[in-house]
């Protein structure tokens, strides 16, 4: 903790490759999954969500998981994870070596029908098996709550709604729990008082928030959140990102702008600022997007004014 009561170092958990991707209509050629992954690694990203191993009818854009996390360039200091909704997920994980898998389920009883197609208790069943062969194999073991905040079909969720599947998360032995505002609706008083609710449940180092900018509230929800002793972030460079099934849902908070906060706080992170600057011109360029963070867009201009 540093004077002002905030972490002095914090873990990002770069999204891009993952949640950035998925919901991109067109399939992104697999050589520039590779180099994007592979820039990451090299700019000082320790966690990178690479790949889903879900059903390729549900989001066609992960069907290539396997030959992904084949062809990267790993390094030993750098976490792979990737997304498992059933056995089946685990089985295509363990095979591809990741380091991480990730269960998601989702606050909301609407969201997950949609999203996993089962209610909340019949996920969790289904996640034990997962969980007992993740332990068995020494693999890292997170789970993902989707909708922690507000959901696209229901509207606000209590905190008591996402304490219930932190509950059944922790019983299962997650080494992380995700806090996901999927259509990023929360604001900074909502975030506190649900970090507040649910550190009664798990110790607040066992979550990270996962905002989505939909509402330009992410980055006063990260503050809000580091405010309350988180020190785990999920970001996406460019702010790529989005889901399927949440309609109207924005991409993820950016990685850029999420560094320049922190910078500007002086919580360390090892990551270069500049680098990821440029990893985000090079995607939104390979992908065809105008890019999505604002500290990256202005950082850019400055650099290449300087350049010229
Ligand atoms: P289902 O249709 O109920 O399951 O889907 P099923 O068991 O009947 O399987 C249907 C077909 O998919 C079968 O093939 C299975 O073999 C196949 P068929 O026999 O018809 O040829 N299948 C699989 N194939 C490969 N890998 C698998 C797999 N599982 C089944 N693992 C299921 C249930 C959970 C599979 C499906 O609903 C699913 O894949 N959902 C994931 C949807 C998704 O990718 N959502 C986005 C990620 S979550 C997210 O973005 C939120 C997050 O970022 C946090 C936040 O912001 O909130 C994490
Ligand atoms: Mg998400």
């Amino acid at each position: 903790m540093n004077s002002a009561n905030l972490p002095n170092k914090v873990k990002l958990v770069e999204v891009g490759p993952r949640d950035g991707l998925q919901n991109e209509k067109n399939i992104v050629p697999i050589d520039i999954k590779i180099d994007f992954i592979n820039r990451l690694t090299k700019a000082g990203l320790r966690n990178i969500e690479a790949a889903a191993f879900v059903s390729p009818k549900w989001t066609p854009q992960m069907a290539d998981s396997e030959s992904v996390l084949r062809h990267i360039e790993r390094s030993s200091e750098t976490i792979y994870s990737a997304l498992v909704p059933n056995m089946k997920g685990y089985e295509r994980a363990l095979e591809s070596q990741v380091d991480e898998v990730v269960i998601f389920s989702a606050a909301s009883e609407a969201f997950a029908q949609k999203n996993i197609n089962c209610t909340i208790a019949e996920s969790i069943e289904r996640f034990k098996p997962i969980a007992d062969a993740a332990k068995k194999d020494k693999l890292r073991l997170r789970g993902s709550i989707s909708c922690a905040f507000g959901c696209p079909y229901q509207g606000v969720v209590k905190p008591e709604s996402t304490a219930t599947v932190v509950k059944y998360l922790t019983q299962l032995g997650c080494d992380e729990i995700d806090i996901c505002d999927t259509i990023g609706v929360a604001t900074a008083g909502q975030v506190k008082k649900t970090f507040e609710v649910l550190g009664k449940f798990a110790p607040l180092e066992l979550f990270s928030g996962h905002f989505h900018d939909t509402y330009g509230q992410s980055l006063s929800n990260i503050y809000a959140a580091l405010q309350s002793g988180v020190s785990i972030f999920h970001s996406s460079t460019a702010g790529l990102g989005g889901c399927p099934y949440a309609k109207g849902a924005t991409g993820n908070v950016a990685t850029e702008d999420v560094l320049y906060l922190l910078n500007g706080l002086g919580i360390e992170t090892g990551i270069d600022l500049n680098e990821i600057v440029s990893i985000g011109e090079f995607i939104s360029k390979a992908i065809g997007k105008s890019n999505g963070s604002r500290a990256g867009r202005a950082i850019a201009s400055k650099l290449s004014s300087v350049m010229s």
